[in-house]
Order: C-alpha cells, then structure tokens, then sequence
C-alpha cells in the first residue's frame, strides 16, 4: 500500500540534516541585518486577499493564477501571503508608524505562498528573508538597500554579484511607456502566446518578463529596436536614477542596466534591481527589489515613500548546497558515556553541563561498546566516559574523538578542561 498522507504538492519538509545549511543562512543574515541596524517585524501569514489584489496589482500572475485565496469559516475573503511588503505596509499604517515622522528600517523572515508549477528552485511554499525602509523618498535609502542586499549574498559566501538595474519611474511615465511598447509589439501580436495577448492590452510592460519562448521568438523578430523606460522617465526619476546610480559607484557596488527589468509585482515605482544565477536554471532570480512609492497610498494612509527587497531563502541554500557547502561546526558539543554503577552520576552530570555544552548522551542504558560508537556517530568533539574504577578515585576519562587521544581528568577540573578544550569558535563567513 503506498503511503496515505504526503506533504502537497510543491511544499517540502525540510530535514533535520538540510537544516544546519538553513540556520546558517538565516544567522548570517541576522547578524548582517543587526549591523545596519534594521528592526525586524513579523505580520501574520494570510491576509485579506484584497490587500495583495490591491498592491501586487490585478493583472499580475501572483493575483491571478498564484493565490491560496479562502474562506475561512466566518466568511472572510483572505489569501496565504504570497509576499511581504503589503503586509508590512498594511502593518506600518494599521500601528499608526506613518505619524512618527521617522525613517522606519524593517527587516522580516518567513514562508510565503505561491501557487505556481513547482520546480527546481519553485514551490509553493517558501522563504524570503526582506528588508524595507518606510518614509523616505531618498536615493540614499534605494543606495543603502542595494547596499544591504549585496552584503547579505557576500555574507553567505556570494562573490561578484552584479546587480541588474532599471528605473520603471512613475504610473503616469509607465502608461507612456506601455503605449510605446504595445505600438512596438503590434507587429508580431498575433505571435505571441496568449497570456502575452491579454497582457499586451492589460499591461504592456508585463510582456518583457515573460517566459514563452514563442513571446521570445516573436521579439526577436522585430527590426525596430525596443524602446526603453529608462527614456520615458519624467525628470524627477531621471534625476533620481542619477543619484542611486552616483551613489553605488561611490560604495562599489557592482551593477548593470537591464533594459527588460519591469519585476512582477505593480506597486513598483523608479528603482527596480534584481540579481540572478544562472547556475538555478529557469528559476534563476536570487532576490529582487526597488522603490513603491505609491504602495502606502494605496492602502488608504498618507504618501509614504518606500524601498526595499525580498531573497528566496531555498534558492539561497539550493545555491550553496550546488557549491557543496557545509556549514562550519560550531557546537561545543560532548557526549557522555555511562556504565550501570556510573549512571546516576551522569544524569546529574549531563544536566550540569548542559547550562554550557552541547551535550548527548545515551537513553537507552547500552553497553560501553554501542554508546562509544553512538559517540563517535553523533559528531560530538569530545566524549566523557565514566568509568566506576574512575569514579570512586574522583576522575573521568576525556577522550578526542577526531584524534582518538585520550586523558584522564579529575572530576572537578572537568569544566575548566572542556572550557580549554572547547573554545567558542566565530562561524567563519566564507
Ligand atoms: P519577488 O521578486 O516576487 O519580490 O520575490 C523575491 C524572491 O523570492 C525571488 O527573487 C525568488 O528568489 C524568491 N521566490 C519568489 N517566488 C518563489 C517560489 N515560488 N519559490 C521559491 N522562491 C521564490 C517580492 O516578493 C517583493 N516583496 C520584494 C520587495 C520587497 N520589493 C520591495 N520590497
């Protein structure tokens, strides 16, 4: 009979040997975030649908063909998020941080839902690690964002990250822009798939982020050569641009002009970024991001500006996982080998010892020979073995597992041996 229950499709269980890789990640980019001094923020993970129909905009693929939209049993119309930032503008403007008149920098961690094809690098639920900064239109904050989302990949080991750039200024250059667009695609419009069709009325720019090659091929085809947001800009974003681009060449920040950059979500206005992998496949997009200075509006508050980028976390781990990654060892782990007459002595020491180590330790009252190689198994640095001849002379045995060395200490210097023996290492970000 084959197994009744499975996780759903495109939803993984992540495994207790996968997860070391994952907590690695996620304590990288703590320590990153904690140095730019972001706050983190945590909002729940369904919200009304509407807040994500208003702010990812209506024509997008997230809306209309990747929502978990439900009803629960008080007849609400809610959606699993399938992104962030609308919820923690939601949250911004709901806890009233609109009327403090300060520059807000957030950071938040968690699953998201999408209900797309699954495939390497796609499921239905994953993780995004973000980062917003509410309340300033400034190119410094597009600069420091950029900033912050390079020093998380090169946190994680990432080297000669390029980040690809565009500018999709303001909803009134965009609707310019798009009549540019669809009078150039008219020509091959009946060669286009028929999402690319609907699009081309719905929402011109959606077409450049297409995945059908026959859309593809059809663009190839044309003669005339593509016309560019980056012309249409209206001065206030060309000046804009300017700066942000001023001000990643003063911090090093490697980038280069996408042309085709317009991402998926519609709340975004001026800077867009983007960094790829090629090594991902189809799904190759890393992370992602650019300024919203509508989105706060939108949802009813004040205009607020707004900046800032999610990372999928899988492709992140799937990346170092390729490059054969494993995360360096950094517990200060022992394990504790008892016999009968010592047993009762190590339940007492295995908890005293546990306020400082890791520490393991049989359960099952085995012979000597199980619990050895138990020990050696377990990846512990050192065992503890107590001996009953041992014991009553006040000793234990201490012995390096890696070496296969081993000494004899005194059972009151026991602490400060492992102390010497054990050094808190610095996880090496390599
Ligand atoms: P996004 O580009 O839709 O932006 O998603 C960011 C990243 O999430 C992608 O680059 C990708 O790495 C990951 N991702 C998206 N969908 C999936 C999936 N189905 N499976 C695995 N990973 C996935 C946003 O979500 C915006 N909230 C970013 C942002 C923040 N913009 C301004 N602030």
């Amino acid at each position: 009979m084959g197994l009744k229950f499975q996780a759903p499709r495109g939803t993984r269980d992540l495994l207790p040997d996968e997860i070391a890789r994952w907590q690695w990640v996620e304590a990288r980019a703590r320590e990153v975030l904690g140095r730019y001094r972001y706050r983190e923020i945590r909002t729940p993970i369904f919200e009304e649908f509407e807040l994500f129909a208003r702010t990812s905009g209506e024509s997008s693929d997230v809306v209309q063909k990747e929502m978990y939209r439900f009803k629960d049993l008080g007849d609400r119309d809610l959606a699993l998020r399938p992104e962030n930032t609308a919820g923690v503008g939601r949250a911004y403007l709901e806890h009233g941080l609109a009327g403090q008149g300060r520059v807000h920098r957030l950071w938040y961690l968690g699953p998201m839902f999408r209900y797309g094809r699954p495939q390497k690098g796609r499921y239905r639920q994953f993780w995004q690690v973000g980062a917003e900064i509410i309340g300033t239109p400034a190119p410094g904050a597009d600069v420091e964002m950029i900033n912050l989302f390079v020093d998380l990949f090169e946190a994680w080991g990432f080297r000669d990250l390029v980040v690809a750039m565009n500018s999709v200024g303001t909803p009134a250059s965009r609707r310019a822009y798009g009549d540019q667009l669809r009078a150039w695609l008219q020509p091959v419009s009946d060669r286009l798939g028929p999402d690319s069709q609907r699009r081309l009325e719905e929402n011109p720019l959606r077409v450049l982020d297409t995945k059908d090659p026959r859309d593809h091929e059809a663009m190839k085809s044309l003669s005339a050569p593509m016309p560019r947001m980056l012309d249409s800009l209206d001065a206030e974003s060309a000046a804009h641009w300017q700066a942000v681009l001023a001000g990643l060449d003063a911090s090093g920040i490697r980038h280069e002009l996408d042309h085709g950059l317009v991402r998926g979500l519609d709340y975004y206005t001026r800077t867009a970024f983007e960094v790829h992998d090629r090594s991902l496949g189809a799904q190759s997009a890393l992370g992602g991001g650019g300024r919203y200075d509508g989105l706060i509006e939108s949802l009813g508050g004040p205009s607020t500006p707004g900046v800032g980028f999610s990372i999928g976390l899988d492709r992140v781990v799937l990346v170092l996982e390729q490059r054969g990654f494993t995360p360096p060892e950094t517990e200060r782990s022992v394990y504790v080998v008892a016999m009968d007459a010592t047993r009762s002595a190590a339940a007492s020491l295995v908890r005293e010892l546990r306020r400082e180590f890791a520490v393991d330790a049989d359960l099952e009252a085995r012979a000597i020979g199980a619990q050895m190689k138990a020990a050696d198994k377990s990846g512990a640095r050192l065992a503890i073995i107590l001996g009953e001849d041992e014991g009553k002379r006040g000793e234990v045995t201490l012995r390096d597992l890696a070496a296969g060395t081993q000494e004899v200490v005194k059972r009151e210097r026991l602490i400060e041996a492992l102390r010497a023996r054990l050094k808190p290492e610095n996880a090496e970000t390599t």
